[in-house]
């Protein structure tokens, strides 16, 4: 049997049916919002590839750094036989886990991007051909029906993705790890961390364009899936730090007056000049908050590592 399977739980029609729900409700609110999921598709997530090799963009960095420095203590500390990791991507620094994990069996990478999926599971089966894949094809904020693999079970959760939920999405989040874990298991999380302005807002708004033709991926998303016709060169890409919520806020601003046709919502979507779609938050935290998060949904923090320059954070939790 083939060491790597991968089984898909986004039916094409299920998909097609959560976009257009997400497009028809959150272009037709105000402010207006799309659910960030739906930026990756093939060409969204071979664009967040390049965001992470971007100068700017630190996060990728600083957490390699930190996985490289303490994997043997993850793999001490957790004796996983099982690595589950959501929103896996690329899984190209989770390589330097799966190093360290001596008695790793399976590894069950979870995305909603298929094709990244697909292309990270051949490069991984190349270097680990020992090791059963199970890819799923899946919401991590749906139900998730995982393969019955064996402890120890850590559930990594890296790259900030968290950031990514809103507060009260967080809390379902950490309650649905809780409930995929048993007693003793671990997860591994990921979060940036608050810091100056500046440095943050670079992070997400690049010279170089990368991050506003990732934001804008969205509405191409939108206009193969949907026959719309949105026009990305009528948009510009905004980033900006939100200090009352902890979070940087992703937008794209309509550049004149405009309508835009979605002809499979039979919908005609105005825009003022100047108006704004909230594509994405990336909340920063701190070390207590992520404690408290954490505690609140039965994980207790057992380890805390930064970067050396206190970028970013690596948080590994017991499941109570
Ligand atoms: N873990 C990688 C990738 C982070 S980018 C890293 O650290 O670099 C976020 C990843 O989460 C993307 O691969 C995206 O396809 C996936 N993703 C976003 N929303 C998701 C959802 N609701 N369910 C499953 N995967 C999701
Ligand atoms: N999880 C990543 C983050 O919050 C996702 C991301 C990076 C992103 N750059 C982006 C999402 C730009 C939208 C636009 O850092």
């Amino acid at each position: 049997m083939s060491p790597f399977s991968l089984t898909r739980t986004l039916p094409a029609d299920a998909t097609a049916a959560a976009l257009r729900a997400d497009v028809s409700q959150g272009l037709s609110r105000t402010p207006k919002q799309l659910p960030p999921k739906w930026f990756y598709d093939a060409r969204g997530s071979e664009l967040f590839d390049e965001i992470t090799r971007l100068p700017a963009y630190y996060p990728t960095r600083a957490e390699r750094e930190i996985l490289l420095a303490r994997a043997g203590l993850i793999a001490a500390a957790t004796g996983a036989r099982t690595l589950i990791e959501l929103g896996s991507g690329s899984s190209d620094k989770t390589r330097h886990l799966i190093g360290a994990l001596t008695g790793l069996l399976s590894y069950v990478p979870v995305d909603v991007s298929e094709s990244a999926l697909e292309s990270a599971g051949r490069q991984l089966l190349a270097d680990h051909p020992g090791l059963d894949v199970h890819a799923l094809v899946a919401d991590f904020q749906q139900g998730m029906t995982l393969p019955p693999t064996p402890g120890p079970r850590l559930l990594a959760f890296l790259g900030g993705t968290i950031g990514n939920l809103l507060p009260p999405e967080r809390a379902a989040f950490l309650r649905t790890v809780h409930g995929l874990l048993s007693p003793g298991d671990a997860l591994l999380l990921g979060t940036d961390l608050v810091k100056d302005e500046e440095t943050l807002v670079a992070a997400y708004d690049d010279p170089e364009g990368v991050t506003a033709a990732f934001n804008k991926n969205v509405l191409l998303v939108i206009n193969r899936e949907l026959g719309a016709d949105f026009d990305p060169a009528d948009f510009a890409h905004v980033a900006v730090w939100n200090a009352d919520d902890a979070w940087i806020e992703m937008r794209l601003r309509a550049r004149r007056e405009l309508t835009v046709k979605i002809p499979a919502l039979d919908l005609a979507v105005p825009f003022a000049a100047g108006e704004e779609v909230r594509t994405e938050v990336s909340a920063k935290f701190r070390e207590d908050g992520v404690r408290s998060e954490l505690h609140a949904a039965g994980l207790d923090l057992a380890h805390w590592w930064t970067d050396d320059a206190g970028r970013f954070a690596l948080s590994l939790a017991l499941r109570r």
